[in-house]
């Protein structure tokens, strides 16, 4: 009896794994991202030329019928391609390999589109990093798709038994112990090579807020392991590194920058580090900013700081990525967003020709809008990088769909590409199935990825483009949800903070609202009452002439238009200006009457998002062969946002209310 129990136990056991097993191949997590190609049986005869990644890539993926040859022309600029459509055969022309990376990846992206075309391209940024701030133990500072695809938990010296970094990589993993984890380089593989298909050429591998053990032998090893396979994919591999590394990690009593012995460490381990990895590409730093080690305890400057590290890796070709984030250290007191124009400003000019100074779009952080950061108007002597936010930090993290390449695309209609030296984004990428949390994130690292080639690509061509790759062509589909994609970032604005309204977050989480949030303990630049100002009389941040100033800080005609309400764009208005409630805006509306129909359209707005995508069910269910799993996902979180957003309005309201109402 038992024994016939326990062979159907055994049989209903296999019968389930057996489902199980069904169901998760057919289950599309969207793991594929926007490379949803299938590979051929055999590589394709049809593709020749020597052998590369972008050879591989076409012999594997290339479905056409006229033969692909690949070449390679060195007059072309750096990394620029040619496709070239003829009647009888297609030639993709690259300068380097990069450049035939590139074109290949272009070839697959018209394949997927349905329209193979001759075209000439050149990316506009010659830097095209992704910033990830992942830490050593695993954890992702702002992350919210998982635990880092780089590091792991730290484990001493133990043997390494987790399952999940199964592959050993052999040139540095021989020995039996490693004080540091090994790492699923299948996956890192599968990285690059998305990277590599929209163009990224350069990956910060750790947090800004770093962690001096990062230029340890044993860490500087498995970077090692992992810039090899970058490489492998055209990318350089970067660093964070802690300034104050030589004390920290005890071989020095000081980190100061002027102190010989400090300027030796730093040349041997970066000797050490190109010995390692001799395309290592350089370092970034965050320096003397939210409790950063910085010149500045040591009474140097910025300055003085970022050319130690730099004639380091000037004999190498490295390059510093020297942040200009910085507010509460040398400023204390003064308004924030006004902190790294008076700190920079001063020393343009003196910094060596291999640092790249690194501002946010805007002059706070971060924020669904913000102006510009006037450090782009008055930084005219040292190249200059944007680094725009990618993981979703105060946009709804992987919660919320809100499509970022119309604010992306808005800072660049005040700051020409042309002026910038390179671009950064900060990574939404972690080890979730599906690499960013909500399906519709991996659109914001497609976006960025697209921008930072070309900027003058259009919000709505990458959104097509990447629903046609990612989801499909239909056009029923591709539509509605375009008009969704373009429709989200302002939506945001209007329920979280519309008309220049700015920092209204919890604490901390920087996810929900708390415009009454005011601790003592806090430093002031943290509260949001500090930032909205609400009063009986109105509500904004006077940074007019009247009040700190800001203004002053842009070039003309932005100086002028921003210094007065009446010229002030509307939706910075609260971002420059302390305004009356019952000020009348271009609607005819109260200011206060307008802050209410701001709100009610965000949330009309995220309602929308749900009942469109209701619709597209259909669509989305065919795409993934009847598997509901990508639809569903979606769909819970837009009712979250939807959700979340009556929550926006209704808490700010009701707050605001509080000294509006009687007007
Ligand atoms: C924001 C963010 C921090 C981050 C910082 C930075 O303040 O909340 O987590 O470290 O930016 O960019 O350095």
């Amino acid at each position: 009896m038992f024994f016939i129990m326990h062979l159907s136990m055994n049989r209903i056991f296999h019968f389930l794994l057996a489902l199980c097993l069904a169901v998760s191949v057919n289950a599309y997590d969207g793991s594929q991202l926007w490379l949803r190609y299938t590979p051929n049986a055999t590589p394709s005869a049809l593709v020749a030329g020597k052998k590369s990644q972008a050879l591989h890539e076409l012999r594997t993926y290339y479905h056409g019928t006229k033969p692909v040859r690949l070449v390679q022309k060195k007059s072309l600029p750096p990394e620029a391609y040619e496709i070239q459509v003829e009647p009888k055969r297609i030639t993709v022309v690259g300068a380097d390999v990069n450049g035939l990376l590139y074109g290949a990846f272009e070839l697959l992206r018209m394949q997927q589109l349905g329209h193979i075309h001759s075209t000439r391209q050149q990316p506009v940024f010659s830097l095209r990093l992704l910033n990830h701030w992942d830490n050593l133990d695993g954890s992702i500072e702002r992350g919210y798709a998982g635990k880092s695809i780089f590091w792991g938990e730290e484990r001493g010296g133990e043997e390494i038994q987790d399952k999940r970094l199964e592959i050993k990589d052999k040139v540095t993993s021989g020995s039996k112990h490693n004080s540091y984890p090994l790492i699923n380089l299948s996956k890192i593989d599968a990285y690059a090579r998305a990277n590599a298909s929209i163009g990224i050429n350069g990956i910060v591998l750790n947090n800004v807020n770093a962690s001096p053990k990062m230029l340890t032998s044993e860490y500087l090893r498995q970077v090692s392991t992992i810039s090899r396979r970058l490489q492998a994919y055209g990318i350089k591999t970067y660093l964070s590194v802690n300034f104050g590394s030589p004390k920290a990690l005890g071989d020095l009593s000081t980190a100061d920058p002027l102190d010989p012995q400090v300027r030796q460490w730093w040349r041997s381990k970066v000797d050490e580090i190109y010995r390692l990895m001799p395309h290592f590409g350089g370092f970034l730093v965050k320096a003397n900013s939210e409790g950063q080690p910085g010149p500045a305890d040591y009474q140097r400057t910025h300055a003085d700081g970022a050319n130690m590290l730099a004639d380091a890796l000037q004999p190498h070709g490295g390059i510093v990525m020297w942040r200009c984030f910085v507010y509460g250290a040398n400023h204390k007191g003064v308004d924030r967003v006004k902190q790294a124009v008076l700190e920079f400003q001063p020393l343009d000019g003196q910094f060596r020709p291999n640092v790249i100074l690194q501002t946010k779009n805007g002059p706070l952080d971060f924020q669904p809008r913000e102006p510009y950061s006037p450090i782009f108007d008055q930084i005219r002597h040292t190249p200059n990088m944007v680094e725009l936010q990618i993981t979703q930090e105060y946009t709804g993290q992987s919660r919320h769909l809100v499509y970022l390449a119309p604010m992306w695309k808005e800072f660049f209609s005040f700051v020409q590409p042309s002026s910038l030296a390179g671009i950064a984004g900060v990574a939404n990428v972690g080890d979730d199935a599906n690499w960013c949390g909500h399906h519709f994130s991996q659109a914001n690292w497609y976006a960025f990825g697209r921008l930072a080639w070309n900027p003058q690509l259009t919000s709505a061509e990458i959104a097509r483009e990447w629903l046609q790759q990612t989801f499909t062509t239909d056009e029923a589909f591709v539509r509605p949800m375009t008009d969704v994609m373009l429709a989200s970032r302002e939506a945001c604005v209007d329920y979280m903070m519309p008309l220049g309204l700015h920092h209204l977050f919890k604490f901390d989480h920087h996810y929900g609202p708390e415009p009454d949030g005011f601790k003592a303990d806090y430093p002031l630049e943290w509260c949001p009452v500090y930032y909205h100002q609400a009063d009986s009389a109105g509500i904004g941040f006077d940074r007019s002439h009247t009040g700190t100033d800001a203004t002053a800080q842009y070039r003309e005609p932005y100086r002028s238009l921003y210094d007065h309400v009446e010229t002030c764009p509307e939706q910075f208005l609260l971002w420059f200006h302390h305004v009356p409630w019952n000020h009348r805006m271009q609607s005819g509306r109260t200011l206060w009457q307008e802050l209410n129909a701001h709100y009610d359209r965000g949330v009309a707005e995220a309602e929308r998002f749900c009942t469109v995508w209701q619709q597209m069910r259909p669509f989305v269910l065919k795409a993934d062969q009847g598997d509901p799993r990508r639809w569903q996902e979606v769909d819970e979180r837009l009712r979250h946002q939807e959700e979340n957003a009556r929550e926006w309005r209704d808490t700010c309201l009701r707050y605001f209310g509080s000294f509006a109402e009687p007007k």
